[in-house]
């Protein structure tokens, strides 16, 4: 993957910050901090997080957004944790690693996930007032991004995900759980941060930030679909074929391989030729974004 150096630097900004708001402060959370810190500070892409601090860079200084990155984070952690659980995917490696339950059981798993989502609230709370963003976009910022892992966001995506299997499941289906599971998420990614400076939810002019953010999240996980049938554990950090193994319904389940590669090109270039009618500064933010993604090898 082609990774832009600024991009490099903002994952090490939200790692430390990460490191900062896991430090060990109460001793009675040692063992479900432990077994957030597992998860959390295993690596992964950061690429929710890059996104708050790359289009927060185009209107403002980029620490000032690292409590919502690193809370973005954070909650994506939680949802990882909890998707690998037996009950779920039933996923025993995760970013290079036995996955949670397997080294801290499924209890604790659970209450690690439940302890970073509500401690997520509390950095973007209290980390973005501190960093002096207006109250009312804190609560616009908060209420956008519950939405977007809700019912009718992740939360949503997952139990459509849970409850289908290839042969019950067409195109149309498929493709909202990928709007829901993924998609949502990514979107609120771009535009929290859009939000917090100006109170908006889109740009304004003839292009919609939230319509290129949801095609990104359809490519995100159309490729993560693809990765799962043709990469390899050690390059994905992640066991390969447990898709298969569920019987999800996925892109590559439902088109076969050929076909899927050949849909994710043509999101990839329709998404290109939408970027012209954007300013320079968000275009060149916005291509790297849908280069990595559709480039990306985990
Ligand atoms: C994995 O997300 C879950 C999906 C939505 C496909 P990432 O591919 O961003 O995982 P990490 O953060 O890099 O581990
Ligand atoms: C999970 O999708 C999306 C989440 C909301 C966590 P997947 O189940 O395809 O993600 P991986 O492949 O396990 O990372
Ligand atoms: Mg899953
Ligand atoms: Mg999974
Ligand atoms: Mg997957």
């Amino acid at each position: 993957m082609n990774i832009p150096p600024y991009f490099k630097q903002y994952k090490k900004m939200i790692e430390d910050y990460l490191e900062v708001v896991l430090a060990n402060q109460d001793k009675n959370i040692d063992l479900i901090l432990e077994s957030a810190r597992y998860s959390v500070m295993a690596g992964g892409k950061r690429i929710r997080g890059c996104m708050i601090l790359s289009v927060g860079s185009l209107y403002s200084e980029p620490s000032r957004f690292l409590p919502l990155a690193a809370a973005v984070e954070m909650i994506h952690a939680y949802s990882l944790i909890h998707d690998d659980l037996p009950a779920m995917d039933d996923d025993d490696f995760r970013r290079g690693k036995p996955s949670n339950h397997k080294v801290y059981g499924e209890d604790m798993a659970i209450l690690a996930g439940d302890y970073l989502m509500t401690k997520a609230y509390e950095v973007i709370a209290e980390g973005l007032l501190r960093n002096g963003f207006e109250a009312v976009n804190i609560v616009e910022t908060i209420t956008y991004l519950s939405k977007a892992l809700g019912s009718n966001g992740m939360v949503g995506g997952q139990v459509m995900d849970i409850k289908s299997t290839k042969d019950i499941c067409d195109i149309s289906r498929l493709k909202k759980i990928h709007e829901l599971k993924t998609g949502r998420f990514i979107r609120a990614s771009f535009i929290c941060p859009l939000l917090l400076c100006t109170g908006k939810d889109d740009l304004t002019g003839n292009f919609s930030l939230v319509e290129y953010a949801d095609t990104l999240g359809l490519l995100f996980q159309v490729i993560d679909d693809i990765l799962d049938e043709t990469s390899d554990q050690e390059t994905l950090g992640k066991p390969i074929g447990s898709d298969k193994e569920n019987d999800k319904a996925t892109y590559v389940s439902l088109m076969g391989l050929a076909e899927a590669k050949v849909f994710a090109k043509n999101v990839y270039d329709e998404m290109l030729d939408s970027l012209n009618l954007v300013e320079e500064k968000m275009n060149a933010v916005l291509m790297d974004f849908a280069k990595m993604v559709y480039e990306r090898k985990n």
